[in-house]
């Protein structure tokens, strides 16, 4: 069975990018492969965050993830630090990955570029990365456009240990949506919704409120061009809205773009579209919120098999790289 791993980092709400893009292709997978979804909360430890923030918001993406429908009898949802072995296997890869690779990531350099003091963990942050993949023999990984880079270092880091100390991973393989997979910011088209650098009128949440989504996508920026037209690269703006209405209807963008000639009716059906595809999931956030337990319980369950699986990967590539056994 095809092993599928993806992650989501804590540090905002997750908002329809992390749906559209990545989340909705989680929830599918879930009956046809042998699932790991992983709330990334030592990533999130890599740009400044607030301790208290970061513990309820790492309960807050469990949350939202299984009302968006991962549900932990199908699949295991855990939380990264619960499995030490994820932090271990990192520094392995650290000591795989050269210092020249991981500066040229793109997501080093824009969000390292701004600060005055740069953590050093935002440079190694993709070791990370590939360790959590790596360490469940994963075969594909479901992810938005901009973890193409990442995961392409996962797979050469996995093939370099392979070679240098004999197989001992998975080389994993980006799964990316061929629509969705970059929703932008509905103020500012040229660049990616985001929890962390998005602007708060262009990013919808997974729990806005019908009222909220319909503000913000009335709002969204469009062009002054006339007619609607699906032109992703001239046409940002547009073609973000015409992308959303595709998935949520399941219709080609072009084919709806034909059924239109102003933004206002456009943007109306992509506002009714978006608050019928987010109720159940506000509705389930509102249901579990109430019911920290039951989320706990889910995570602990959750992180006892991803160790299980985590703990057999690590052993081999310890042996493999010449570390001794440790102490029974
Ligand atoms: P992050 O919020 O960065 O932890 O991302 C979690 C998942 O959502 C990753 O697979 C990202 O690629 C995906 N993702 C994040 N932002 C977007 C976006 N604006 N459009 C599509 N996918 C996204
Ligand atoms: N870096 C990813 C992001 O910001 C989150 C992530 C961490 C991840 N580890 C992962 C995604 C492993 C896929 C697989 O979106």
């Amino acid at each position: 069975m095809t092993r599928i791993f993806s992650g989501v980092q804590p540090s905002g709400d997750l908002h329809i990018g992390n749906y559209l893009g990545a989340i909705r292709q989680w929830v599918a997978a879930q009956d046809v492969a042998d699932t790991l979804y992983c709330v990334v909360d030592l990533h999130a430890l890599t740009l400044e965050i607030d301790p208290a923030a970061l513990r309820s918001r790492t309960l807050e993406t469990a949350v939202g993830l299984m009302a968006a429908g991962l549900d932990p009898d199908r699949c295991t949802l855990f939380v990264q630090s619960h499995v030490p072995a994820h932090a271990e296997l990192a520094w392995l890869l650290e000591c795989t990955a050269t210092y020249g690779e991981l500066r040229r990531m793109t997501q080093f350099k824009d969000k390292g570029n701004d600060q005055e003091s740069v953590r050093a963990s935002l440079l190694t942050y993709p070791a990370l990365m590939a360790a959590d993949i790596l360490l469940y023999d994963t075969d594909d990984v479901p992810v938005g456009d901009d973890q193409r880079q990442h995961i392409e270092l996962a797979r050469d880091l996995a093939i370099r240990f392979n070679s240098r100390y004999g197989d001992t991973f998975v080389v994993p393989r980006a799964s990316i949506p061929p629509l969705a997979a970059r929703v932008m910011d509905l103020q500012r088209p040229d660049k990616k919704m985001s929890k962390s650098t998005g602007t708060p009128l262009g990013t919808v949440a997974i729990t806005d409120s019908p009222d909220e989504i319909a503000k913000k996508v009335r709002r969204a920026v469009t062009d002054t061009e006339s007619g609607v037209r699906y032109d992703p690269e001239s046409r940002p703006g547009v073609a973000n809205l015409l992308e959303i209405l595709s998935v949520a209807t399941g219709e080609d963008p072009r084919v709806i773009a034909s059924r239109y000639d102003a933004y206002g009716p456009l943007k109306s059906d992509v506002a009714d579209a978006l608050v019928e595809l987010l109720a159940p999931v506000r509705a389930r956030v509102a249901g579990l919120s109430a019911d920290p337990a039951t989320v706990s319980a889910a995570l602990e369950k959750g992180a006892s098999k991803a160790a299980g699986v985590a703990s057999v990967t690590l052993d081999r590539a310890r042996a493999a790289i010449g570390l001794t056994p440790r102490p029974r």
